[in-house]
């Protein structure tokens, strides 16, 4: 039997098919690069601030300083390390103290709040005593004694109080604020504790005249009140963006191919160049580990590398590094109660916004050293509330109630907004701005005299990797992605009862309701988060039992399998009435106080979405969207089918606290009333970064599908270059052999 004569060189095709594969295979292999698992634990870092010192002294031991700071509405307690100015533990007291003293015996001491009364504690734990009530005489301990304390411009004396003498000069680190604490014991040993304006704590202590220990406590960062992030631009990137630029500017193909292969083949000459051409260093330069050159410049790469500039009510601005909490620098703004901070990318620069309507922008082109570039006021009016609408584009609301856009950026954006939608604890408005650049009101949802709004989520404009569910049977249930949608909870006090309400932003039309009659605290927290097609509230309710709630709520198109409503080429006139969503929804307990929560941000958003939650007990920890899902039905109602589903599970209605979540570790959060729980993407799809803003600065690293576009450390790169050479090699050796026999088989030859 004769064969196709073409066999051979089918057969060589196939050969080179194999010899492109291997080759893009090694390629591949030289050029991966990866962040490694071992990142992940020291991924996360925490600023713990104390805040203003109000009262400084010793425990009886005079081990540790006992700081007594201002925090919310109340106090805190800070033990802090005599030696080496580490805090040991932080206790928040409901009340504002407002004076302090020491008993006698240096066992405990008591704290005077405004009213006058007093409670006393235990000055080794810092625990309160409530079994014995003071009932001596009170005496400050807060107010140094300092007769023969001495300060000049930039030293600080000690004077012999009898002589009237110098014994001691000590230079001042800054300048000087106030001293804090002082202590002598008149022979040998001095220490003190002073402020520098510059927002530092220093602590030093001599013996005999010489020093023998000290330290300093950064406190310029606390109670932050606005913050932005910044990508660390990666100057690689931006040169291979503008060659794109250019090349898409080329209208003739070829022109364009040519432009791009000399562009590249300028880089493999420099990269040859690097190396002195020398093939030995070429190859080690490519069989090194990335894990040893894993340095900040993969970071970058990653987009992992960014800044968090917080700014503080006093008007200081700071820039961390967000992997690590270095600081990378400090600008003090003549901004009185900076409200708003914001990183406009097109113009690398921050703009940062007061209260009072005075602005200032930095620039930031080099990433440690802002500039200030401009400073401006809006208006004469106090401003109530500012947001963004668009790169470099504000929406503001005035105290006296009035509104006003405010745009850094002339006209030169394409991205339109027309229709906007704002809210305050007494309703829900809708406004449309018109092309003369004024707004005018549409819609408004007012509320009963009982009723507030408590929490809002809008609908965050984000990408949507899939546009329906797959269920086990192979159907599919498309997911409800109108776009101009949001979701509010209002309590009625009276009642004891939420309502939970979905509404289109761009009509006010009510969609969906539903409501809880459960005697809810409204005391404790309400939050509520919004993404894709679903959103997710939390409450705590008393009745029948004290419970924390979340509930869930996925709108689809239908409930009903492969039945799709809206067609996907159709455009849609968002003012004539929409489809409406079908819901399904399920509530779940959940065993702590939540907090705050907020939805984790990918650059896809493919990973599996997670809602992250900060609890009242200090703590952060995250749940994947798949366990708080509404469409976990009991194990007996569930069919084969719908156990073959993704990530299916039977519904419990309590979510445990799992310890393998909790993202904070050992650490004890000291947030605040007013922080900020964020969520950050970066460039790998697995990675977002969270971080918890306020009192405390907290950040880590999340991977809510596991980090499935990161390499484990213990890839061996070298092996599997290795092995592609190998098969390189018995491909060559092969070759002959395989020819021959495929000769012989059409010859009919028996080998
Ligand atoms: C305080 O710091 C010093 C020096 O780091 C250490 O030796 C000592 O054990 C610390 N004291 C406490 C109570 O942690
Ligand atoms: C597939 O499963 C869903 C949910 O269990 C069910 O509603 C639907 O009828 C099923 N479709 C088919 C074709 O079996």
């Amino acid at each position: 039997m004769w064969s196709s004569p073409f066999g051979l060189e089918f057969g060589f095709i196939e050969m080179n098919k194999l010899v492109i594969l291997l080759c893009s295979l090694l390629w591949g292999a030289l050029s991966a690069n990866a962040i490694y698992v071992e990142d992940a634990f020291v991924a996360d870092w925490q600023l713990e601030s104390i805040g203003p010192y109000q009262c400084v002294f010793e425990d009886g031991n005079q081990q540790n300083l006992i700081i007594i700071s201002k925090y919310d509405s109340g106090s805190l307690i800070s033990f802090v390390n005599q030696t080496d100015g580490r805090i040991l533990f932080r206790h928040p007291l409901k009340f504002r103290a407002v004076d302090a003293m020491l008993l006698e015996n240096g066992s405990g001491y008591v704290l005077k709040d405004n009213t006058g009364s007093t409670f006393t504690f235990d000055s080794t734990s810092g625990f309160p005593l409530d079994a014995e009530s003071f009932n001596g005489t009170f005496t400050s301990t807060c107010v140094p004694k300092q007769e023969n304390v001495n300060i000049s411009k930039d030293f600080l004396q000690l004077i012999d109080r009898d002589s009237r003498l110098e014994i001691l000069k000590v230079p001042l680190n800054g300048t000087f604020a106030g001293l804090n604490f002082f202590h002598s014991d008149g022979l040998t040993t001095m220490k003190f504790l002073y402020s520098t304006l510059e927002g530092y704590y220093v602590f030093q202590c001599f013996e005999n005249g010489v020093l023998h220990h000290e330290w300093s406590r950064d406190e310029s960062i606390h109670d932050v009140t606005a913050h932005a992030f910044f990508d660390i631009p990666n100057e690689k990137l931006l040169s291979i963006t503008n060659e794109l630029l250019v090349e898409q500017d080329i209208s003739n193909i070829w022109g364009a191919y040519k432009y791009r292969v000399a562009k590249n083949w300028g880089r493999f000459k420099s990269f040859l160049k690097e190396n002195q051409y020398s093939p030995g260093k070429i190859i080690t330069k490519l069989m090194r580990m990335d894990s040893k050159l894993l340095n900040g410049s993969d970071d970058v790469e990653f987009g992992l590398a960014k800044y968090l500039i917080v700014a503080s009510k006093e008007g200081s601005l700071a820039a961390v590094d967000s992997s690590d909490g270095a600081r990378i620098w400090t600008t003090r703004t003549d901004l009185q109660d900076i409200i708003f901070l914001d990183f406009i990318g097109q113009r690398r620069e921050l703009f940062t916004f007061a209260a009072d309507g005075a602005y200032a922008l930095y620039d930031v082109s080099n990433a440690t050293r802002p500039v200030l570039s401009r400073k401006d006021k809006v208006g004469n009016v106090a401003i109530d509330s500012i947001s963004k609408l668009d790169e470099g584009k504000y929406f503001l609301k005035l105290e006296n109630g009035s509104k006003q856009l405010f745009s850094l950026i002339s006209s030169t954006s394409t991205a339109e907004i027309n229709v906007i939608t704002t809210h305050d604890k007494k309703g829900v408005y809708g406004m449309i701005l018109k092309d003369d650049g004024l707004l005018q009101d549409t819609w408004k949802i007012s509320l009963k005299e009982s009723e507030e709004i408590v929490a809002y989520a809008a609908r965050a404009d984000v990408p949507v990797a899939n546009i329906g569910v797959t269920l086990g049977n192979r159907t599919v249930l498309y997911k409800y992605l109108y776009p101009n949608l949001a979701s509010y909870v209002v309590s009625d006090e009276k009642s004891g009862s939420i309502f939970v309400h979905l509404i289109d932003t761009i009509t006010g039309e009510l969609l969906y309701s539903q409501f809880h009659d459960e005697k809810v605290d409204h005391h404790a927290p309400i939050n509520i988060v919004f993404s894709e097609n679903w959103f997710v509230y939390s409450f705590f309710s008393s009745v029948p039992l004290p419970e924390q709630k979340l509930v869930v709520v996925e709108l689809y198109e239908s409930l009903e399998a492969d039945s799709r409503v809206s067609s996907p080429s159709g455009e849609y006139n968002s003012l004539k009435s929409v489809n409406k969503p079908k819901t399904i929804s399920n509530a779940y307990f959940f065993p702590e106080v939540i907090k705050r929560m907020t939805v984790s941000s990918t650059r896809y958003q493919i990973s599996v979405r997670a809602v992250i939650l900060e609890l009242e007990n200090g703590q952060m920890t995250y749940l994947s969207k798949a366990i708080l899902s509404a469409r976990r039905v009991e194990e007996s109602k569930m069919t084969d089918n719908d156990k073959k589903e993704f990530m299916a599970m039977p519904y419990i209605s309590t979510i445990p606290l799992n310890d393998h979540f909790i993202i904070t570790h050992s650490r004890n959060l000291l947030m605040g009333e007013n922080a900020q729980l964020v969520s950050i993407a970066t460039n790998l799809e697995s990675t977002s970064i969270i971080c918890g803003i306020g009192h405390d600065i907290f950040c880590t690293k999340i991977y809510p599908s596991g980090q499935f576009d990161t390499m484990s450390p213990s890839f061996e790169k070298g092996k599997l270059l290795a092995t592609i050479l190998g098969l390189f090699v018995l491909c060559y050796l092969l070759r002959p052999s395989v020819e021959t026999a495929k000769l012989k088989s059409q010859w009919l030859v028996r080998s």
